[in-house]
């Protein structure tokens, strides 16, 4: 509520801004989708299926399974399918924004509803898409103020990344008898989880890095995304143990992180998954994208800038100053002001404490004398200064003050 719901609603509307500009349209999915959908695409072994997901048997004839969807890029893709599109018009830019559902032991930026902002671009397999979804992520930071780091890793494709898990694999059965319960138990079926293990951080360290098995494609693919984010002013780092928790990546992955938002500091993430298209029943359609923990960026910005957000508020003293405090209102909120209209029948100190706690930088103060003389009385509340004003130059009045810059 309040700031926060303002500041969760400042980070959606700006993503949306910033998706616009790139000519990516909006897709609304589902938020209940079949559970195989989820086993098929984000993985048997990824967290997500094995531990997090939310899902009933449904009481029709088939008791299918369904689950609240735990991301938005599956239902992306199915929905890509089912119209078709990777037929008919591969080439397709999607964004989409809305609640996600994990099984999560909620604390700071974790939560077990959490909203996500994502881009899917499908038809596009050059490296200059995937640069261009970090400049998303840029580009908002940018507007919203934010310093953010850009970590990026390869991990190849249908040629050599079976090379590099056989790879781990190894590893992994080398050092068996010192990784971690959930990386032993995963290790034949998802050796490459191995790698971003919390626990077993410096085994993850020494283990096979996937930049000495990259295919003469997959390396070029990677140094051109590389060099793409350097001319864009980009700065990123390369984290050879950047593998994602979900199974659907091939070539470029990318985290986003922000230290203001504690340990759990990932705000978005993404990478390319050329195989998944098909592997849903679909043609064999590149595909990137990310997404954004709208929650998280939310986490990051200044609370106290969302605080304050009235521009002005309007004290009318007295029916009759009401009654033309109501057009002076609606004159305001016509020219972009965000204004609240007092309660009648307070004192001027009752009002004046009112719009003190709304946060207003000017109250518009209009009694019988104002009426009489089509004036009001502006008062600054940041500086206690008070001038009176002719009812006809209130809104340029506010305006050369700034009072509809909000800052
Ligand atoms: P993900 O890394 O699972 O990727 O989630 C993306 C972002 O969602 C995270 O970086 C984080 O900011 C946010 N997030 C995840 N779980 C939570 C939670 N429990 N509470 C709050 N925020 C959370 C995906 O979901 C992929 N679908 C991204 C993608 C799109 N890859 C390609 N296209």
């Amino acid at each position: 509520m309040g700031a926060q719901a303002r500041s969760l609603t400042a980070v959606e509307d700006c993503a949306r801004r910033v998706a616009e500009r790139h000519n990516v349209s909006e897709i609304r999915i589902p938020a209940l989708e079949r559970l195989e959908l989820f086993q098929h695409s984000s993985g048997e072994t990824s967290d997500i299926v094995e531990k997090q997901m939310y899902s009933f048997v449904d009481r029709d004839e088939a008791e299918t399974t369904i689950a609240l969807r735990p991301e938005g890029t599956p239902g992306v893709v199915r929905a890509y399918i089912e119209a078709g599109l990777d037929r008919s018009d591969p080439e397709q830019r999607f964004y989409y924004v809305g609640p996600m559902f994990r099984r999560e032991r909620p604390q700071k930026g974790r939560f077990r509803q959490f909203s996500q902002f994502g881009v899917e671009i499908f038809g596009r397999p050059d490296p200059a898409t995937d640069a261009e979804l970090m400049l998303m992520v840029d580009e908002l930071r940018r507007e919203l103020g934010l310093e953010l780091m850009f970590e990026i890793n390869s991990l190849g494709d249908a040629e050599c990344r079976p090379r590099y898990r056989h790879a781990v694999l190894e590893y992994g059965r080398a050092h068996l008898g010192e990784l971690c319960e959930d990386c032993r138990h995963r290790l034949e079926r998802n050796p490459l989880r191995l790698l971003d293990c919390k626990i077993d951080v410096k085994l993850a360290e020494a283990a096979p890095k996937s930049r000495d098995y990259l295919c003469d494609n997959c390396r070029a693919h990677f140094a051109t995304v590389r060099e793409l984010l350097t001319d864009a002013g980009v700065p990123h780092a390369v984290n050879p143990r950047l593998v994602r928790g979900l199974d659907y990546y091939t070539r470029t992955t990318f985290e986003v992180t922000s230290t203001a938002v504690g340990a759990q500091s990932a705000v978005a993430a993404g990478g390319r998954y050329d195989g998944l298209v098909e592997s849903l029943g679909g043609a064999a359609v590149a595909g990137t994208g990310f997404a954004i923990g709208v929650d998280r960026l939310a986490l990051a910005l200044d609370a106290a800038h969302f605080a304050s957000r009235a521009d002005a508020a309007l004290a009318a003293l007295g029916d009759a100053a009401m009654r033309r405090a109501m057009t002076l209102a609606a004159e305001m909120r016509a020219a972009g002001l965000r204004v609240e209209l007092l309660s009648p029948g307070r004192g001027l100190k009752a009002l004046m404490r009112r719009a003190d706690k709304i946060g207003a930088r000017y109250a518009v103060i209009i009694g019988d004398n104002e009426l009489a003389s089509a004036t009001v009385a502006l008062r600054d509340l940041k500086t206690s200064t008070q001038s009176e004003v002719a009812q006809a130059d209130l809104i340029a009045a506010l305006s050369a003050a700034g009072a509809n810059r909000r800052a």
